[in-house]
């Protein structure tokens, strides 16, 4: 509040009485029409209130790109507008179905809905996935908490954070913030698994961590190379359970489109 008034120019009383506050209007030699000192305040005070309301939902904007693990920084410029899809193919029906179903989470911020997508590379899953984040991100007002986190890049911080005090992605801090989030993308779910010698270890961390998040996050969009089975070969039932909950007309199968790698 101090400072607001801090520009105290020598004012001299008028005539005129401001007709909402009932006191005397003032004026002075650079400003000589009579005005409220009062009426002045308050339209100061309103204006930082936008000023500051406008700011908090930048600053809530850019929280994506803040607290996000992305394999590759590129990934936050993938959009619906630069997936290129021709009329009637595979590409164009993957297209439609997530914008649809973007458009679900954007529209329902308390909808309990997982997106499932699974196939094999390149074939445009988190492409879309990350066209989705960015396009609730982008238009929910007040915003959503929308988070991206490649599975490879949380396990190799969560493991760097047992020996490096400064890591800020431990288990608690993992498990938390994809807790609070409105809208989490969980991309590559199985990659995991080659980053440890045994085979099932890194599957069974990124599985106790899901376990705990799915417990409070009902809002996943989930890309994975893993078939249905192969997913319920290599988790917990339980865990496959409520990753699909809600998921029932938002499991969408990228299979036959083309590898866009090559
Ligand atoms: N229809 C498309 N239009 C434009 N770019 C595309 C399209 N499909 C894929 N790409 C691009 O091709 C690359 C690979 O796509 P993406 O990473 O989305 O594949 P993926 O299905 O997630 O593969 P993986 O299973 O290996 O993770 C990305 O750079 C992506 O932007
Ligand atoms: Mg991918
Ligand atoms: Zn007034």
């Amino acid at each position: 509040m101090q400072g607001l008034e801090g520009i105290k120019v020598p004012v001299r009383q008028s005539n005129q009485v401001c007709p909402i506050h009932g006191t005397r209007m003032v004026y002075s030699d650079r400003f000589p029409t009579p005005f409220c000192e009062k009426c002045q305040l308050e339209k100061t005070l309103e204006e930082k209130k936008k000023f500051d309301q406008v700011n908090s939902i930048k600053i809530a904007r850019s929280n994506l790109k803040r607290v996000s693990l992305v394999d590759n920084p590129d990934e936050y410029n993938h959009a619906f507008d630069n997936f290129e899809a021709n009329e009637g193919t595979k590409e164009w029906q993957m297209k439609e179905a997530t914008r649809k179903l973007a458009g679900k989470y954007f529209k329902d911020r308390n909808i309990h809905l997982n997106t499932l997508m699974y196939g094999t590379p390149g074939e445009g899953k988190t492409h879309l996935a990350m066209a989705m984040l960015n396009a609730v991100n982008k238009y929910s007002t007040p915003p959503q908490k929308c988070i991206f986190i490649n599975v490879t890049s949380l396990f190799l911080a969560i493991r760097n954070s047992f020996d490096d005090p400064m890591e800020k992605w431990t288990e608690k801090y993992a498990v938390r913030t994809l807790q609070n989030a409105d809208l989490v993308v969980i991309d590559d779910l199985g990659s995991e698994s080659a980053m440890s010698s045994d085979k099932g270890e890194a599957s069974q961390f990124v599985q106790r961590i899901l376990y705990q998040v799915t417990n409070r996050q009902h809002r996943l969009i989930i890309t994975t190379n893993l078939t249905m089975n192969q997913l319920k070969r290599t988790y917990n039932p339980k865990l496959i359970s409520r990753l699909l909950a809600g998921s029932k007309g938002s499991q969408l199968d990228f299979s036959g489109i083309k590898d866009k790698r090559y």
